[in-house]
């Protein structure tokens, strides 16, 4: 149980209700303060920093004036102070207010979290979580000094984000071992990739692994990648056409089936064109098969090249050859000669097999020659088993300005490859690390709905997936998911998303009041009070919150602490 500078939670709890009642017997004024000064703060948002410098310079105006006080004038009322007296005093004492309300949040802190044990788990002091004191005055922290580990332990014995502090001077935690998902949203420059490298920094800190895909690719994550990885101490690995010492990425590791999977479900093909996709799924199945049977390594350069017909009848004939072991029952064979033939064949004479295989060739082929090329064949490239078997950061810079169809292509293969990955690490028996897949600027993969799925069952996988994005995207499913999955950071939004924005946080009960107004005499003849609903956070609130601040939804949250406004803390990054 925590107990208070003012005793034990009980005795603390009836000794703050005599002090207030001192306070309002003998300097009203200053009760008067401490309201006015909560209103005012509550409604602004003013951060604990800027609260504690305006209390100062009231309570130093307060000292200066204070001589010219009646102190306990409410009993020198009684036997006859005069009314203007009251007055005066009433206004100075209103300059002690501030700073009284922040030396009562500050002794009634430790008192809230010991009487609530709802309000425990997800704010603590800095005391409980460990964290430097000035935290909970919402300045910038530094992460402390990094835990590396290589096991997945660390990250439970210190299983709490820290992302900033609330309108009441509270540190926000969240615990994201048990969440699916964060959706950030905000428009240009309202903090939102300041947000993802604060949670990057903090799941480094815990011991977790993160995959940062940055589509804006020289924005503010670029230039921060590296002061975060070297403070939690953990290795980075880079995939970036400008970095001299970039990995390069595999787009066809795994087995043929998962080669297959990942080019072809890296393309939209909706509606009347899933037939294509059928055929495009088989035949690079059957080609990455047969070019791992010529011993051959599978790349998108000997997949493209294989996707025509008479080159396909030639490796179906290598790869018979080269696997004359194989007997000519067996599905080996089949798969490598027999199909692979059947469907040049076919190809020559059917029109949608030939529409097909020209499209995914060509689609493949703009990938391999695009912008990317040079990194798709760039050795070392990327192992995700390796890299994420201990905590380390990696970061991939896919800058879309330059070339956004690329960009497209590029990361939603990286979405299908982690969707594999997670499919491993379900199977795998061995626990590895969390892991945080960041996509900033999502927008730029035009809605890829691929990632409903990770989405949807990452979690299980100890992949937990956040997206960040200017605008709430226009697909149902894939918005339902993103909105639905998990927990919900809005920066400051266009008018639409704040109304779909503000619905999704929901609402709480409120009391509204009716009157009725007499026309003829002006005066107010009756009045009603209703039990009604208000939204938890206004469409108002969503189109007005300034740079670093976002609406907070936790949906496993405390009714009370479900809805928040969090002023974020950001990382120092030397730039
Ligand atoms: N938590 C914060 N505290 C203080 N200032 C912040 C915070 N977050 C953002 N800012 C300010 O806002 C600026 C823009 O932040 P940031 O680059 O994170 O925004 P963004 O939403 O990612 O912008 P863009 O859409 O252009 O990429 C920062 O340079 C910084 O000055
Ligand atoms: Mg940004």
């Amino acid at each position: 149980m925590t107990t208070s500078f003012l005793g034990s939670p009980e005795r603390a709890r009836h000794r703050t209700h005599a002090l207030t009642l001192a306070a309002c017997l003998c300097l009203p004024g200053l009760v008067l303060g401490t309201v006015v000064a909560a209103h005012i703060w509550r409604q602004r948002q003013t951060p604990p920093s800027t609260r504690w410098g305006w209390s100062v310079v009231a309570a130093l105006l307060f000292l200066y004036i204070a001589p010219a006080v009646t102190w306990t004038w409410p009993g020198q009322l009684l036997s006859g102070a005069s009314f203007g007296s009251v007055i005066g005093c009433t206004i100075v004492e209103v300059l002690a207010g501030p700073l009284a309300l922040q030396a009562i949040t500050w002794l009634i802190a430790p008192l809230a979290h010991s009487v609530d044990p709802e309000h425990m788990a997800p704010a603590e002091t800095p005391a409980a979580t460990g964290a430097p004191e000035h935290a909970q005055e919402g300045t910038p922290t530094s992460p402390p000094h990094p835990v590396p580990e290589s096991d997945a332990s660390a990250h439970d014995r210190q299983p709490l984000l820290r992302l900033g502090v609330d309108a009441t001077g509270r540190v926000v935690n969240i615990d994201m071992r048990d969440e699916a998902s964060v959706f950030v949203a905000g428009l240009p420059g309202t903090g939102k990739t300041t947000t993802l490298i604060r949670l990057i920094a903090e799941s480094l800190r815990c011991g977790w692994c993160v995959i940062a895909v940055d589509l804006k690719g020289s924005g503010s994550m670029n230039r921060a990648i590296h002061t975060v990885a070297e403070r939690a101490a953990v290795p980075l690995y880079t995939v970036d056409r400008s970095d001299p010492h970039t990995y390069g990425y595999n787009t066809c590791s795994g087995d043929p089936t998962q080669v297959a999977n990942k080019l072809v479900g890296s393309f939209d093909f909706s509606g009347v064109a899933s037939v294509y996709q059928q055929v495009a799924l088989d035949a690079v199945s059957k080609v990455a098969a047969a070019v791992q049977a010529r011993d051959q390594a599978v790349t998108l350069g000997a997949i493209v090249a294989s996707l025509q017909t008479d080159e396909m009848l030639k490796l179906g004939r290598e790869a018979a050859t080269a696997s004359k072991h194989v007997p000519k029952d067996s599905p080996a064979y089949v798969d490598y000669v027999t199909h692979l033939t059947a469907l040049s064949k076919a190809a020559d004479k059917t029109r949608v097999l030939q529409e097909g295989l020209v499209g995914i060739q060509k689609r493949l082929a703009a990938l391999d020659g695009g912008s990317f090329g040079p990194l798709l064949r760039h050795a070392p490239a990327l192992e995700w088993e390796a890299i994420l078997a201990a905590p380390s950061l990696t970061y991939l810079s896919l800058p879309t300005l330059a070339s956004p169809a690329d960009v497209e292509l590029l990361g939603r293969v990286i979405i299908q490859d982690v969707k594999q990955l997670a499919d491993r690490r379900l199977r795998a028996l061995e626990p590895c690390p969390r892991c945080l897949l960041i996509i900033d600027e999502f927008g730029a993969l035009n809605e890829p709905t691929q990632i409903i799925d990770l989405i949807l069952q990452g979690r299980e996988a100890g992949i937990t997936t956040v997206a960040s994005t200017q605008f709430l995207p226009k697909t149902p499913a894939l918005l339902h998911a993103l909105l639905g999955a998990g927990v919900v950071m809005a920066h400051r939004v266009a008018s639409p998303d704040a109304e779909v924005l503000a619905s999704q946080f929901g609402t709480v009960p409120s009391m509204d009041v009716a009157t009725q107004v007499d026309y003829q005499t002006g005066e107010v003849t009756r009045g009603t009070v209703r039990r009604g609903q208000t939204y938890a956070i206004a469409p108002d609130r969503f189109r007005n919150l300034s740079p670093g601040h976002v609406a907070l939804r936790v949906a496993r949250e405390v009714p009370s602490l479900r809805h928040r406004i969090v002023r974020i803390s950001p990382e120092e990054i030397e730039r």
